[in-house]
């Protein structure tokens, strides 16, 4: 028997939020010790020795990832949250989605200008919620190493959006299709 990879982890529900759409679940890869691990791990591993001066997470599930990646670096962790759950000053961002517009926060002392930043997340499809993340970052004067996901939807266009910010994009799995 073959080893299991981070994709085979990566529970399918059909129709979820709506008919049609394949919704990609990590928590099936989250509940398992090995699954877990293995994802956290390869997250990681492309920044063995470099400088990384803080992990930021986007809500929620980049929370997640981000916590654990923060810790196995030994740097901090700040969080991207969504409009009105941060407590104090704040800037914001604004961006598109399926249906509608969402606003991003972060706290504007949670980086300071230079620092090298790992922008985490569980998952990249459009890219939209990742440029706000991205912009929120660069406005307080981070610089951003490295984008890195679990899961990627090429046919979505996110990883294109991002590179052509100048992005690097990282992920573990690809899924065809919506
Ligand atoms: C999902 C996913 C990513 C985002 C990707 O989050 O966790 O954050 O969508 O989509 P995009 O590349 O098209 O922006 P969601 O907005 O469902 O919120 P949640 O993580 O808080 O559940
Ligand atoms: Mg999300």
């Amino acid at each position: 028997m073959s080893k299991k990879t981070v994709k085979d982890y990566i529970r399918t529900i059909v129709d979820f939020p709506h008919e049609g759409i394949l919704f990609r679940d990590v928590t099936t890869l989250f509940a398992d010790p090995r699954g877990f691990r293995m994802a956290v791990d390869q997250m990681l591993h492309p920044y063995a020795g470099l400088q990384i001066d803080k992990v930021v997470g986007l809500e929620a599930r980049g929370f997640i990832l981000g916590g654990a990646i923060a810790h196995q670096l030994s740097v901090g962790f700040v969080p991207v949250r969504k409009k009105g759950k941060l407590p104090g000053r704040t800037i914001s961002q604004e961006y598109t989605l399926e249906y509608g517009e969402a606003i991003v926060e972060l706290h504007e002392d949670a980086i300071q200008p230079g620092e090298k930043i790992l922008l985490v997340d569980d998952l990249l499809a459009t890219g939209g919620t990742a440029e706000a993340g991205i912009k929120l970052i660069e406005r307080l004067g981070g610089e951003i190493i490295s984008c890195s996901f679990v899961i990627d939807l090429p046919d979505l266009g996110g990883r294109k959006r991002l590179e052509a910010m100048g992005m690097e994009v990282l992920s573990l799995c690809e899924f065809e299709g919506l």
